[in-house]
């Protein structure tokens, strides 16, 4: 894979997939359908992604407060449409190599979407491409009360002691463990904000917002957030243009 890659490209890229129910009223359609639109988009996304040479695509599904949405929207998106979208496209996946692992409480969703999520994670788990994370039932805030129960009791049972933490410890503790943070934080659908999306991780990620909505956003409009990205200049608050020193 990392002869796809150019010095330049991002490694991590983040995607805040918004603006699928804009999207289906703008055409008069039902919410839904904006969604499995959005999905299509996703599948695109994620093949180019591949091809690219991007080593790990995180995209934000449903967040912790997405449970406030009316029942039966959050029943197609976490009942129907996960499901749909792993059975139909786990295999193809799988062939091009890419791993799947997700970020979120997933103990706490319907059993039907967890078992579908648990067989696709066991599949993928030894693959070597693509790293494609799927935020789901995720907060980063949650994610951080968990981090700090997790820590909080190895320190009540002597397994750490407390000058031990430190930042890459905490980062440990996170859905994302083992993941370097983004470089790249893509938001669609006009919104210019984070609505508690990757808040750790996100220190130095490039931040990218554009007005078009998830439906339609194809691979060309992903190509242009890269080459905006390509021309950023990353100081993580040094002086030295293009950033760290080593
Ligand atoms: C993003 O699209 C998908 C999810 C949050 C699940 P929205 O459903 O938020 O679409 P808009 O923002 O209402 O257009
Ligand atoms: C963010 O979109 C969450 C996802 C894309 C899954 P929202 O539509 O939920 O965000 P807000 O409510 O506009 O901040
Ligand atoms: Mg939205």
């Amino acid at each position: 894979m990392d002869e796809k890659r150019d010095n330049k490209m991002p490694g991590h890229v983040a995607i805040i997939m918004d603006g699928n129910g804009r999207w289906a009223k703008r055409k008069g359609l039902p919410r839904t359908l904006g969604h499995n639109a959005g999905v299509e988009t996703l599948k695109e996304i994620v093949k180019y992604s591949d091809e690219i040479g991007i080593k790990i695509l995180t995209v934000y599904a449903f967040s912790t407060e997405n449970w406030n949405r009316p029942k039966e929207e959050v029943d197609y998106l976490i009942k129907y449409l996960l499901i749909e979208f792993l059975r139909k496209e786990i295999d193809e996946l799988h062939k091009n190599n890419v791993t799947i692992k997700m970020l979120g409480d997933i103990e706490h969703i319907p059993s039907l979407t967890k078992n579908e999520i648990n067989k696709a994670i066991s599949l993928t788990r030894n693959n070597t491409g693509l790293k494609f994370n799927i935020a789901l039932n995720y907060g980063g805030r949650g994610e951080l009360v968990n981090a700090l129960k997790d820590i909080t009791k190895k320190v009540i049972l002597g397994d750490i002691n407390v000058e031990s933490i430190n930042e890459e410890l905490i980062s440990k503790h996170l859905y994302t463990a083992g993941d370097e943070d983004p470089d790249l934080i893509i938001r669609t659908g006009g919104e210019k904000r984070i609505s508690n999306f990757l808040i750790w991780q996100s220190i130095y990620s490039e931040l990218y917002f554009t007005d078009i909505l998830w439906p339609d956003f194809k691979k060309e409009c992903f190509a242009d957030a890269i080459s905006d990205y390509k021309n950023r200049s990353r100081r993580f608050g040094s002086l030295k243009d293009g950033g760290r020193i080593c």
